[in-house]
């Protein structure tokens, strides 16, 4: 008997339909459970990244209760997709899903997850569309898969929820609203299984911190990768390259790595990936000389390869169906594709001293990448693919350097979920300063990096602010690429560029132990304020319009707080924009002081500032203890002593876990470093006092005489 397609669609359907039911869980380290929803595929995001339990750590943090009401979590397989539902409570508020840069607030967000260049909405489609998101109640949630996923973080009312907002009538009742009580999170994955996680607290920078360590925790950076870099114009010539390393130390600027645009190799894009002969003729002698001088280089490469690649041929059995810009895109999901790729750049460029990439082009936009309809040979999909080149890209060429035993710091325009542990900062091409700092507090619920790379400006002043917020970011560049601009463009604001790029390395020692913690304990160096205990935002709601003639559809949004953010255990950035002469500041409960002059500021207040073009806002808690060094020119290199300046700052004890190793190896890995802990006590007579404790027999040992500096003026 034949069988009606119709009839055939519905019985099929059907048998593929399971009833919603909660998940079992079961504990995969302390405090993070996992749940396999129907049969989830066997590539998803914490494969693609390889991403490794940092266990120990996560034994650190201890045992915790699952943090959700379990029976309130929803699954079930229909139709070859998977639907979530998670709970929400009345007054919670949710943060992440990757890298947005105009909100902080996610609930009530529709947002469809999709590695692409970010557009100037909040849709989903950005650099790193992470498919995690943190509670102010306390947890995590993580969904492992490498699928476009949509997401409704708070916006669906289902007909049987026991919280169910009332039908009001919008003829007569005021409170009317066209965005009802939603209490769920609800996700569709396009495939018909998927794994889910759920990180304990108890507060959300547990969460995050468990997160990120379940990814392997953050990268620890190379002492130069926090130093200033600036990427030359893309047609520089090797000589150029070595007169612009002088210029900086000429003006006295401070300069640790330099980045070559695309015009190294002989064509891009698509890529060659060998140098052009007629620019840099002797690339080993190149970079020699720029390794006397203290600059090392890091090369931009797209992943796309041009016919006239020597590595063009032996990849032609791994690429994909469609081109991009002439080139052919490799499957580097599979191995062999990954080798040929990394003999060329280990043979051609690593090996003779190349410090790392800046791997462009790898995130979108749709009409540069391949369609959905493209296929592999690895049998992935192009979905998949795309969700993952990123990753993939940063996995492997972090492995290149760890092979040599030396650390990378690079670039990267694509990430997701999994790759907290990847020594890549994430960029865009978009240039809006105001949406560069959201990016920034963003980066901090999404276990990625960002930095407000400065470019151009039309304005000293406009230069100077976006100078003074790069600073206090991930990686201090200038990306002059085509603008061809200098720290010193602006010679009206260059006393102030040069304080500030001196600042970042005097910063140095902070920064440093600040990715340490990052890596050994999973806290994001620069994160939004609402990690932050005490802080408090007057959350009522904002009516957006309220001028019915003009607008009949009033809507109102919640305030929230996406221009200030924590930078490490210690410090808030305040930033100011061009054209802005004072702000507000939200300063959270405890005692705040002034970083410049240790002058008190607040608690648990807002004030306002108006700084000048000349500062940045900087406030540090009571009892902060920051070291800082000398205002070098290039990062100190293994095995360098160094001097520490330790400013305290209020009038509370305080104490700070100072890092040290070798800043450049992965010695670390093997035991070789040390926590040194500064503290500020009373002494007998009760005066405070600031001491380092011993350096550990047998570890490296790069701090030399330390001074202490009392910010604070005694009352
Ligand atoms: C863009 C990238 C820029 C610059 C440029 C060079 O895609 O975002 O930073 O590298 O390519 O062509």
């Amino acid at each position: 008997m034949r069988l009606p397609l119709k009839l055939l669609v519905i019985l099929l359907g059907f048998s593929q339909f399971t009833k919603a039911q909660s998940p079992t869980w079961s504990e995969v380290a302390p405090g993070v459970w996992k749940t396999i929803i129907g049969n989830p595929e066997v590539f998803d995001l914490l494969e693609a990244a390889e991403a490794k339990p940092n266990v120990e750590a996560l034994q650190k943090l201890g045992t915790a209760n699952f943090p959700l009401s379990k029976a309130d979590i929803a699954a079930e397989v229909n139709n070859g997709q998977t639907f979530l539902r998670f709970p929400l409570v009345k007054e919670e508020q949710i943060f992440g899903f990757g890298l947005n840069y105009k909100t902080v607030y996610q609930r009530g967000r529709i947002l469809e997850l999709h590695v692409d260049h970010y557009g100037g909405v909040d849709n989903g489609r950005t650099h790193a569309p992470v498919p995690f998101y943190v509670s102010d109640k306390g947890y995590g949630v993580f969904i492992n898969s490498a699928r476009y996923m949509k997401v409704w973080a708070g916006s669906a009312v289902r007909k049987d929820s026991p919280n169910a907002p009332e039908p009001r009538d919008r003829n007569t009742d005021k409170k009317w609203t066209s965005k009802p009580y939603s209490d769920a999170v609800e996700i569709l994955v396009p495939f018909a299984g998927v794994e889910v996680y759920v990180f304990a607290g108890p507060t959300a920078l547990d969460a995050v911190r468990r997160y990120n360590l379940y990814s392997g925790g953050g990268p620890l950076p190379p002492r130069w990768g926090l130093g200033f870099t600036q990427r030359v114009p893309t047609l520089s010539t090797a000589e150029q390259v070595v007169q612009s390393a002088k210029l900086f130390t000429e003006h006295g600027f401070p300069l640790d790595f330099i980045g070559l645009e695309p015009g190294w190799q002989s064509k891009s894009y698509p890529c060659t990936f060998e140098w052009d002969k007629s620019r840099f003729p002797d690339p080993a002698a190149f970079l020699k000389t720029m390794k006397s001088l203290g600059i090392r280089i890091n090369l931009w490469t797209n992943p796309y390869i041009s016919a006239e690649s020597p590595i063009y041929k032996p990849m032609l059995p791994y690429v994909g169906t469609h081109t991009v810009w002439g080139g052919v895109v490799p499957d580097y999901t599979i191995p062999k594709a990954q080798s040929i790729l990394l003999e060329q750049l280990s043979n051609d460029q690593v090996k003779i001293g190349v410090s790392g990439y800046k791997i462009d082009e790898c995130d979108g936009y749709d009409r540069y990448l391949w369609p959905d309809v493209a296929k592999f040979p690895s049998g992935k999909s192009a979905e998949q693919i795309r969700q993952t080149y990123g990753l993939i890209l940063q996995k492997i060429t972090t492995g290149l350097f760890r092979q040599n035993n030396t650390r990378t710091w690079g670039l990267v325009r694509a990430s997701n979920g999994g790759g907290s542990s990847f020594p890549y900062v994430i960029y865009s091409d978009s240039y809006i300063h105001e949406d560069y700092i959201t990016g920034l507090i963003n980066s901090g619920f999404a276990g990625v990096l960002w930095t407000p790379e400065v470019r151009g400006a039309k304005t000293g002043e406009e230069w100077i602010r976006r100078i003074q917020t790069v600073c206090f970011s991930p990686m201090a560049m200038i990306n002059a690429w085509s603008s061809g601009t200098k720290p010193w463009s602006f010679p009206e604001v260059e006393k102030d560029v040069k304080f500030y790029s001196d600042l970042r390395m005097q910063l140095m020692p902070y920064f440093y132990s600040e990715f340490a913690k990052y890596h050994f304990e999973g806290t994001p160096p620069f994160r939004a304020m609402n990690l932050e205990p005490g802080f408090k935002v007057n959350t009522e709601l904002v009516v957006k319009t309220t001028n019915l003639n003009v607008d009949p559809y009033t809507d109102t949004i919640q305030k929230e707080i996406k221009d200030q953010y924590m930078s490490g255990e210690y410090m808030l950035v305040a930033p100011l924009f061009a054209g802005q002469t004072s702000r507000e500041v939200i300063l959270p409960k405890g005692k705040w002081y002034d970083f410049y002059t240790g002058k008190y500021a607040g608690d648990g207040e807002v004030i306002k500032v108006s700084p000048g073009i000349e500062r940045i806002p900087l406030f540090v808690k009571d009892g902060a203890i920051i070291p800082m060094m000398k205002a070098t020119l290039h990062a100190p290199v293994a095995g360098e002593k160094v001097d520490l300046e330790i400013c305290y700052y209020g009038a509370k004890p305080g104490s700070y876990k100072l890092y040290d190793d070798d800043g450049e190896t992965f010695n670390y890995e093997k035991g070789d470093f040390s926590w040194r802990e500064l503290k500020v006590s009373p002494d007998k007579k009760g005066k405070l006092i600031g001491t380092i404790s011993k350096a550990e027999k047998g570890k490296s040992d790069n701090i030399g005489n330390i001074t202490w500096k009392f910010m604070t003026p005694e009352k």
